[in-house]
């Protein structure tokens, strides 16, 4: 099979075990990918706490286009082409601010911060323009799951709630109780990290049961924390296919079978005794202790947000062979102790002082440029295929290292590139 063809066939490309290299370096599939996964279905986009005021704005993108997230004087977020309707240059050069407007730095062209062109200077030369039609773009469809804004470029499909599916749902659901008030703030700035990778092996990577305990043995042995041991087969943490693309590594059972708080934070009096307080007030001692020793969700929301514990890791396919991760610490709304030690343990893991987003990185530019040699061809996905069984919601889960979140995915993902 020649490993870059004009008119790839999906088909057979990936099977229910394994899938073809030329998925991660054909320029016609990644195209193909834009237009019908990045350019189609809900992508997570930003965060509603980004921009709590009237006329804040945020940077941010779908794929390879960029966008601005804006809230209007109306209150309305919305989400506006980073392309000026004039001669295509960026309108907006600020990672974020507090504007009504956008000057496009090339010739002028001013436009509100919900998108109509207001005027263009010298207007005598431009008598016949009907600026109606002469508006930033707008992604179609904008909604948001508490506080999580998506954007979709399709009129019309399954609405956000649908794509999320119940176990989407869930899973920013688990992640707003860890706050006292119920809600998730993205205010700690983000990390870029960027690899010279195709967007599917971080998409893939992400909840990878197998990897941990060998890529990432040598943050786990000076932690000393345990949390390495929850991705070995002994473990009773489970991989489980979320459906629609989305996958999870469920800790939960883990963490409840040794019964005290093990999850990234540790939670207790002893080292955060105000947020224990403030969970007991708000939740009852019970369920307090139980979403501690819970903890937050590991999922990946297809095609890019995945939920990282204590971090929110957001993927950007800039090329064929190029991403970004976008990382940030998670903030809970009324939890200030928390939130302090959730910045230290993102700056001390995928920061400037840890390796641990750096040691998967190494990995994505290493498959990268494996998967282009001659033989072999394809890339082998069937660990634990024999066991894989569904759980009482419906769901396929497999043990804590089985490939059972990497066939999801690609289950997913190869309905969305059949699809007319
Ligand atoms: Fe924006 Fe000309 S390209 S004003
Ligand atoms: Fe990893």
């Amino acid at each position: 099979m020649e490993s870059q063809s004009s008119t790839p066939n999906i088909a057979d490309l990936i099977q229910s075990d394994r899938v073809h290299g030329s998925v991660y370096t054909d320029e016609a599939i990644f195209q193909l990918e834009l237009e019908k996964i990045w350019y189609k279905t809900w992508v997570y986009v930003g965060h509603a706490s980004e921009v709590p005021n009237a006329n804040d704005f945020v940077s941010k993108s779908i794929g390879p286009q960029p966008l601005i997230m804006t809230r209007g004087r109306d209150g309305v977020i919305r989400l506006l082409l980073n392309r000026c309707p004039h001669r295509a240059n960026q309108v907006c050069l600020q990672a974020k601010g507090n504007r009504g407007s956008f000057t496009c730095p090339y010739h002028g062209w001013t436009f509100s911060n919900s998108g109509e062109l207001r005027g263009f200077p010298f207007p005598d030369g431009y008598d016949t323009a009907d600026r109606s039609e002469l508006g930033l773009g707008q992604v179609n469809r904008v909604a948001e799951y508490k506080g999580f804004v998506f954007g979709s470029f399709a009129d019309e499909g399954p609405s956000l709630e649908e794509h999320l599916g119940a176990g989407g749902r869930d899973a920013i659901d688990r992640l707003v109780q860890t706050s006292p008030e119920g809600e998730v703030e993205i205010t700690a700035g983000f990390l870029q990290h960027r690899a010279k990778a195709n967007w599917k092996f971080i998409v893939e990577n992400e909840t990878d049961g197998y990897h941990p305990q060998f890529v990432h043995a040598s943050i786990f042995s000076i932690a000393k924390s345990g949390i390495g041991d929850l991705y070995s087969s002994d473990s009773t943490a489970v991989a489980r296919d979320l459906g629609d693309g989305h996958t999870e590594n469920d800790l939960r059972p883990e963490f409840r079978r040794i019964d005290k708080p093990m999850n990234w934070f540790g939670t207790n009096e002893a080292r955060l005794p105000d947020y224990v307080e403030k969970m007991k007030a708000a939740y009852g001692e019970e369920k307090a202790r139980e979403i501690m020793i819970d903890g937050t969700p590991h999922v990946m929301i297809f095609p890019n947000l995945f939920i990282a514990e204590i971090q929110i890791f957001v993927i950007q396919p800039l090329a064929v062979d190029e991403s970004i991760q976008h990382v940030t610490a998670l903030q809970f709304k009324g939890a200030p102790d928390l939130n302090r030690r959730l910045r230290q343990q993102t700056m001390g893991s995928v920061g400037p002082a840890g390796f641990l987003l750096a040691d998967d990185s190494e990995m994505y530019e290493r498959t990268q440029r494996g998967v282009k040699s001659k033989m072999p061809e394809w890339n082998y996905l069937g660990r634990g295929k024999h066991r894989e069984r569904r759980d009482e919601e419906g769901f396929m889960v497999g043990d804590a290292t089985d490939e059972v979140t990497s066939r999801g995915i690609w289950r997913h993902y190869r309905e969305l590139m059949e699809a007319e």
